[in-house]
C-alpha cells in the first residue's frame, strides 16, 4: 500500500468513530489518505482528528470559509488510486446511486477515476429496506465494491445486519485490491459481448436477450486490474465507465467476426462472452417487408461464423481464450467437447436451471470448466463472477 493515494469518505454515522482506526491503519501501511467528510459526518468525529491522523486539511465544503479556497473534487477524483466510503450510510448509498452531488463526498464520487469501495453502516431496518437494497445493486452495477456490513449489535442496541466492517477486515479488503489491481497491466484483453442483431429488413431483425452485462463487468474487471480492453460489443444498452477500455460498437455477427479477428490476433487474454446468433437471413431486404394475404412466410436461414472457434483456430502459444457456454443436458461434457472444438482454454458454463443466472439479470451462478477440473460457484454479482473468472486464468 506504500505510496498508494487513498480517498477516505467519511459520512454520518455512529460508526464514523472507527474511521479514525481505518484511517490510522491506511497511515500506518504507507498510504497517502485524504479524507472527504460530509457535514454530517463532523457531527460524530472531529476534524481535528482526522487531519491530525493522516497529516493533511480534512476537506468537506466546496469553499474554505474565508479564504474563498476552492476545492477540486475533480483533482481529487484524478489523484486517488482508490476511494473508500467508510462508512457509508443510507443516504450517502442513496445520492451515490442516483448521482445527487450535494456534498464533497459525492461529487468527488462522481469524479473518481479509480476503483471504489463503500462500507454500510446502518440500522437493520433502513439496510434491509428495499430502498437501501435497490442502492445498493445500483451501485455494484456501476461497478462499486460493496464491503457487506456484518451482523451483531447496533448502536440502536438492536442485533442485526448493519455494522459497518471492522477496519481491520477494510484494511485486508483494500490490500487484496491493490494485490490485484496491477495483477493484469501491461496485457491485452480482447471481449465479445452482448447480443447480435441480424437483419431482416431496414425495420426488422433476429436477436437475442442477451444484455451484455457479463461482458461489460469482465471488461470493467479487467481494466481494474491494469489491462488494455477491446469490449466488442453488439446492441447493448450498457456505458462503459474504464479509459482503459476501448469499445467497438458492433451490429451483426459477421461485423463482430470482422472486429474480432483484429482484436484477437494479438491479445493475451480473448473472452467470447457474447450470445451470437447462429443464422442470418440469407438476404436482407432493401425495403420494409409488406405484410401479405397469406398466413404464412418463410424467412431463408444461414449459418453465421463461429467467431470463438475461428479465433481460436488462430491462436497462439501464449494466448489464453475462455468461452462461455448455455446448455441444458449433459452440461460439462458438452462444455468439455466446446473446449477442445473451439481450441479454447476455459469454459464459463451458464446453468438455466438456476435462478438469477444468465440473461438480463444482475447476478450470475456459474461452473469454471477446464481441461483438467471444473469448479461451481454460488450466485454472485457479476462483477464479482468477473473477478472469478479472471482469478481463474493462467497466463
Ligand atoms: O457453440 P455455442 O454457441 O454453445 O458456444 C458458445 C461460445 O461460443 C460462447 O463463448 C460464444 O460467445 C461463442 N460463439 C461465437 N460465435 C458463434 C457462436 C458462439 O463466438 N457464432
Amino acid at each position: 500500500m506504500k505510496g498508494k493515494h487513498i480517498v477516505l469518505g467519511i459520512s454520518g454515522g455512529i460508526a464514523a468513530y472507527k474511521s479514525a482506526h481505518l484511517l490510522r491503519l491506511l497511515v500506518k501501511q504507507g498510504a497517502e489518505v485524504q479524507v472527504v467528510i460530509t457535514p454530517n459526518g463532523k457531527e460524530f468525529i472531529t476534524p481535528v482528528t482526522l487531519s491530525a491522523l493522516s497529516g493533511k486539511p480534512v476537506v468537506s465544503e466546496f469553499f474554505t470559509a474565508n479564504s474563498g479556497e476552492w476545492h477540486s473534487h475533480v483533482d481529487l477524483g484524478i489523484w486517488a488510486d482508490l476511494m473508500v466510503i467508510a462508512p457509508a450510510t443510507a443516504s450517502t448509498i442513496g445520492k451515490m446511486a442516483n448521482g445527487v452531488a450535494d456534498n464533497m463526498l459525492v461529487t468527488t464520487y462522481l469524479s473518481a477515476k479509480e476503483h471504489v469501495m463503500v462500507a454500510p453502516a446502518m440500522d437493520l431496518d433502513m439496510w434491509a429496506h428495499p430502498s437501501t437494497q435497490r442502492n445498493i445493486a445500483t451501485l455494484e452495477a456501476d461497478g462499486v465494491e460493496i464491503i457487506y456490513p456484518a451482523s451483531g449489535e447496533l448502536a440502536s442496541h438492536l442485533v442485526g445486519k448493519g455494522r459497518m466492517e471492522e477496519p481491520e477486515n477494510i484494511v485486508e479488503r483494500i490490500r487484496e485490491y491493490f494485490g490485484r489491481a496491477g495483477s493484469l497491466s501491461g496485457k491485452k484483453v480482447a471481449i465479445t459481448a452482448g447480443p447480435t442483431y441480424e437483419r431482416i429488413d431496414p425495420v426488422r431483425f433476429i436477436g437475442n436477450y442477451s444484455s451484455g452485462k457479463m461482458g461489460f463487468a469482465l471488461a470493467e474487471e479487467c481494466a481494474a486490474r491494469g489491462a488494455e480492453v477491446a469490449l466488442i460489443a453488439g446492441p447493448v444498452a450498457l456505458d462503459v465507465k474504464s479509459p482503459r477500455i476501448r469499445r467497438i460498437d458492433v451490429e451483426s455477427a459477421v461485423e463482430m467476426r470482422d472486429a474480432a479477428l483484429r482484436e484477437f490476433a494479438d491479445a493475451d487474454i480473448g473472452i467470447f462472452s457474447a450470445a451470437v446468433a447462429d443464422y442470418r437471413p440469407e438476404t436482407t431486404a432493401g425495403s420494409k417487408i409488406k405484410r401479405e394475404k397469406r398466413d404464412n412466410m418463410t424467412l431463408e436461414l444461414v449459418k453465421n461464423p463461429d467467431i470463438a472457434a475461428e479465433c481460436g483456430a488462430a491462436k497462439r502459444p501464449g494466448q489464453f481464450f475462455v468461452g462461455f457456454a448455455l446448455e441444458t443436458d449433459n452440461e460439462l461434457s458438452n462444455s468439455r467437447s466446446k473446449l477442445e472444438r473451439k481450441h479454447l482454454d476455459m469454459i464459463v458454463l451458464n446453468s438455466l436451471r438456476d435462478k438469477g443466472a444468465g440473461f438480463r439479470t444482475d447476478t450470475n451462478k456459474v461452473t469454471i470448466v477446464t481441461r483438467e477440473a471444473e469448479k461451481s460457484y454460488p450466485l454472485k454479482s457479476k462483477r464479482e463472477v468477473a473477478a472469478d473468472i479472471i482469478d481463474a486464468i493462467q497466463l
